[in-house]
């Protein structure tokens, strides 16, 4: 299905990213890899079937929005059109608003809101006019359901759920798709790259983490639905994977919850 497709895939030098690289690489798919270390990109390309003759290394910073959509033009001059854009990079936080410096919420809006919608918004005309093409965005549970110690995150990922689905709803008619990815915990390093209330990577790992979802399966799970058309999904195991079901269904006790769990 994916055989000389080309993916775009930001956030491709870890956790989701990497993985969604290596197992649609092996499906035949010619990658373009984003994130912001270009060395731990041209890495991993020379692990993938075909190596840098068959995929693109595209350094971006995700932080960076004015510079994205020329960034990204220049990128798709020389590559040609994409199939798919898979907007996966992201940064999470583990502070309390009440201690939170307020640029911290502007980076967490940037990198895991805006970037996606420049990044889509560069690659789409192509898709239109081709009548074909498929946006998939990785928001979280945390876009579906709010915890402590994630204000400013939870708020970029809700706003990436209302993003996509005003996307679908445009873009139905063009016969592009949007598919919307709601991971719970998953073993990466979110936890450790998590900004502190200075805006400081953590540097330690979460228990819920920790015990999460094995990214392998995650990823399986996330092409399964690319694969059957899906418009979104939320993958998780436990607590993390249900929470956003018990909020639909008893939103009063899902708010009582919420209030007493010291989530990490
Ligand atoms: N793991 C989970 O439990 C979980 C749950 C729900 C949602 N998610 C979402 O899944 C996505 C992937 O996260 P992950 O779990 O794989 O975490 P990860 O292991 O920390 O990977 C994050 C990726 O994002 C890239 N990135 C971060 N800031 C960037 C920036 N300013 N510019 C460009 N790239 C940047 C990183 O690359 P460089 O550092 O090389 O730039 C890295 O490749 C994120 O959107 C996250 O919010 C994860």
């Amino acid at each position: 299905m994916y055989k000389d497709k080309v993916i775009w895939i930001t956030g491709a030098s870890s956790g989701i990213g990497l993985e969604l690289t290596k197992q649609l690489a092996d499906s035949g798919a010619r990658i373009v890899l984003s994130a912001r270390r270009r060395d731990v990109l041209e890495e991993v390309v020379s692990q993938l079937p075909g190596g840098a003759s068959r995929h693109w290394v595209a350094p971006l910073d995700l932080a960076a929005v004015d510079e994205l959509i020329p960034a990204a033009e220049a990128y798709l001059k020389e590559i040609g059109p994409v199939d798919v854009l898979i907007n996966n990079g992201g940064i999470s936080q583990r502070s309390l608003f009440l201690d939170t410096d307020f640029d911290v919420y502007r980076r967490l809006m940037d990198v895991n809101y805006l970037a996606t919608v420049a990044l889509s918004k560069a690659v789409l005309p192509a898709m239109v006019a081709r009548r074909s093409g498929l946006i998939v965005s990785i928001s979280s549970v945390a876009g579906k359901i709010g915890s402590k110690l994630r204000t400013g995150y939870s708020g970029s990922k809700y706003a990436v759920v209302g993003f996509m689905d005003c996307l679908r709803a445009e873009l139905a008619e063009h016969n592009v798709a949007c598919l919307t990815v709601c991971p719970g915990s998953i073993q990466t390093n979110i936890a450790i790259n998590a900004l502190n209330a200075e805006g400081e990577a953590q540097q330690k790992n979460d228990d819920s983490i920790i015990n999460g979802m094995p990214v392998e399966q995650c990823v399986e799970q996330i092409i399964k639905a690319m694969s059957k058309g899906k418009d979104e999904v939320v993958i998780g195991r436990g607590i993390s994977g249900m929470a956003p079901t018990i909020k639909r269904f008893f939103p009063r006790l899902y708010t009582k919850l919420a209030a007493k769990m010291e989530y990490r």
